[in-house]
């Protein structure tokens, strides 16, 4: 009889140190995944997976606007996630399909991210942003008699190699309004997220083509991004 208890008592013990350890393999991969955040340490930022939520559609369009001043400190990883994926990132991952339409669904409009650490080029696809150059251009950017010190500057480019069947004309025509959509997500994004930005046309684009070596497409527009 106390065999028999002894046995189930060890039983009993064996089930829960394997509990205990499953609780904290779990707790342990889960601290793991909330530190992979998009960090630009390292080489390629590591985004985070957009979540949904921000304010609804209508309150947005209410208080979108333009503001040219930025607090300095650099934007958190979570909301520089949220914008990329709204600016121009993939809503239906099964056919590769973006938050922006596209004529003849090209999708030439590329983001490129200009920070202090570098400049990186988003990669819908995986929802990553990767590195293409080390230092800090963002100077470089705007127009020099520009005043807008943001902790980042979106760039979007349109990538001519993805509309080899366009005729020039309408090559031209389409991407800058294919480049609007995804401007106006950023606009609205930013809103949400309680950001600033402004869509800035007055910036060096054959400077910022060097930089990104862009050999086939034009350097379209680009928006300074920062808290409030
Ligand atoms: C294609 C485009 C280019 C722009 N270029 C500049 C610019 O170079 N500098 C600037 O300060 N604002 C620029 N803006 C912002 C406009 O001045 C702004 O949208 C306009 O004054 C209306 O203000 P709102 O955006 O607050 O409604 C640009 C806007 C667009 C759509």
């Amino acid at each position: 009889m106390q065999d028999e208890l002894l046995t189930y008592i060890l039983y009993k013990m064996k089930k829960i140190l394997i509990l205990v350890i499953a609780v904290s393999m779990i707790s342990i991969n889960a601290k793991a995944q909330s530190t992979t955040t998009a960090t630009a340490t390292g080489q390629d930022l590591i985004l985070e997976p957009v979540d949904g939520g921000g304010m609804p559609l209508l309150e947005v369009l209410k208080e979108r606007k333009s503001i040219r001043e930025f607090n300095p400190q650099e934007i958190e990883p979570m909301r520089i996630s949220r914008l990329l994926w709204a600016a121009n990132g993939e809503n239906r991952p099964d056919e590769h399909k973006r938050t922006a339409p596209s004529a003849r669904n090209s999708q030439e409009i590329e983001v490129y991210v200009f920070l202090n650490s570098g400049i990186y080029k988003y990669m819908p696809e995986d929802h990553q942003v990767k590195k293409i150059r080390n230092g800090d251009f963002r100077k470089q950017v705007l127009k020099q008699d520009m005043n807008m010190d943001a902790p980042m500057i979106l760039v979007l480019v349109a990538n001519y190699d993805k509309m080899k069947g366009f005729e020039i004309a309408d090559r031209d025509f389409y991407s800058a309004i294919d480049c609007g959509y995804v401007s106006q997500n950023i606009y609205l994004c930013c809103e949400s997220e309680q950001m600033s930005t402004v869509a800035v046309g007055q910036i060096e684009r054959d400077k910022i083509a060097k930089l990104i070596n862009l050999k086939n497409g034009k350097v379209m527009i680009a928006h300074p991004v920062g808290s409030r």
